[in-house]
């Protein structure tokens, strides 16, 4: 019998090659002037930029390009993103990017409609609430790995309080999502890998997750079907259109199943891990996933069983016990994508661990209540330890 759920993923996608054309009329519904958000200035190098401000201009949009951010957006970077906004007078917020370029449109959006800084509204319990006078947000992703143009979260870290909290609200979702793989091309095999790495993760804990539904569980299984399929091929030839295309249809299945199933133990402690260190969040996660897969799996081993079979596109519930067999399959892309680097090689501390375990527990707190095993302290620790 299928139990009672809540499905709510308000984007409106445009999926396919060549779909950054789409841009210019899918913005102008929102407004004249347009931030547009990049993490550096690698996509002026790339004429990219350029590109989408002609595209807009075509629809008379104009674009006000900011791009002074760090792959991990800071907070203060995103409130000196709404101030450039504010003062050119912007409508609604464009990330064109991975997921930092994508959280910090969402995060200026929030600043610039309700006229508070970003912090404000990442303080947990006595947060500001994020509501419906958030700008529109338009999300242009060059990599299949963050979801952030599926989901309603941004992540953002806050180097005074070393703390990355992921937040959002019903008012964050993008309102378009531009998935065009012809974008994801010129992305190095690295970031290939730790992208397509965090999409997994994504589906493992979405699927996993106890707010998992039967729509995301769908979802989920499609996209661990696809980047068992196309992860590798992806990061050893970054020209091979039908890798690319598979890994951001697999991206954009993860990131809408992660905006209802959330994420479990795994992301919890990836986000306090990035608090701390400066980590690249999939290849923090590839260090983890294995670990936090056989912790949680004993919480839910009908669907963990699952996993490794998915990722062979075989046929699932063949009715045996194929639970770490789940755990190899992950180990074995881990180490095939080049991502088989502990958190030590990351620049983690045995000294950081505790930390980072009391720092899931204080504001990454909803991703180890909807893990299937609900961690407590001394089992971060342990997988923590383990993941060195
Ligand atoms: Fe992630």
């Amino acid at each position: 019998m299928i139990r009672n759920f809540t499905f709510f993923v308000p984007v409106k996608l445009v999926f396919g090659e060549g779909k950054l054309e789409a841009a210019g009329e899918e913005a102008k519904a929102y407004g004249k002037k347009a931030l547009v958000v990049t993490t550096g200035d690698f996509f002026i190098k790339t004429g990219l930029v350029d590109r989408l401000k002609a595209i807009l201009k075509k629809s008379g949009v104009e674009a006000f390009h900011y791009w002074d951010v760090s792959p991990n957006p800071l907070n203060t970077e995103i409130d000196a993103a709404a101030a450039f906004a504010k003062k050119n007078g912007c409508e609604l917020c464009i990330g064109l990017g991975g997921g930092s370029a994508i959280d910090t449109a969402k995060a200026a959006a929030i600043v610039l409609g309700h006229g508070r800084p970003i912090w404000d509204f990442c303080t947990g319990a006595t947060a500001a609430p994020i509501t419906a006078k958030t700008l529109p947000i338009i999300a242009i992703t060059t990599t299949a790995g963050t979801g952030s143009e599926g989901t309603q979260w941004s992540v953002i870290t806050n180097k005074a309080v070393k703390e990355k909290p992921g937040i959002g609200s019903d008012h964050t979702f993008a309102k378009v999502a531009i998935v065009d793989p012809e974008l994801m091309v010129s992305m190095p095999p690295r970031t290939t890998a730790s992208t397509g790495f965090d999409a997994l993760a994504h589906s493992i804990e979405a699927y996993t997750s106890t707010l998992s539904t039967p729509i995301t569980d769908l979802y989920c299984e499609q996209a661990i079907r696809l980047i068992g399929k196309y992860l590798r091929r992806a990061v050893k030839d970054g020209a091979d259109k039908e890798a690319r295309n598979g890994m951001a249809y697999a991206n954009t299945l993860a990131g809408f199943s992660i905006a209802v199933g959330i994420v479990t133990v795994c992301h919890g402690l990836a986000h306090s891990v990035g608090g701390i260190a400066n980590t690249t969040h999939g290849e923090c996660l590839a260090a983890m996933t294995p670990q936090t897969m056989r912790f949680s799996m004993r919480g839910n081993p009908d669907k963990f069983k699952n996993i490794g079979m998915f990722l062979r596109d075989e046929p699932a519930n063949l009715g045996q016990d194929r639970l770490e067999d789940s755990v190899r399959e992950v180990e074995r892309l881990i180490a095939d994508a080049g991502l088989a680097n502990g958190l030590g090689k990351q620049g983690v501390k045995e000294s950081d661990i505790e930390a980072i375990a009391d720092g899931v527990i204080r504001y990454m707190g909803g991703s180890i209540a909807i893990d299937p095993m609900n961690p407590g302290k001394k089992d971060l620790v342990e997988i923590l330890k383990k993941s060195m």
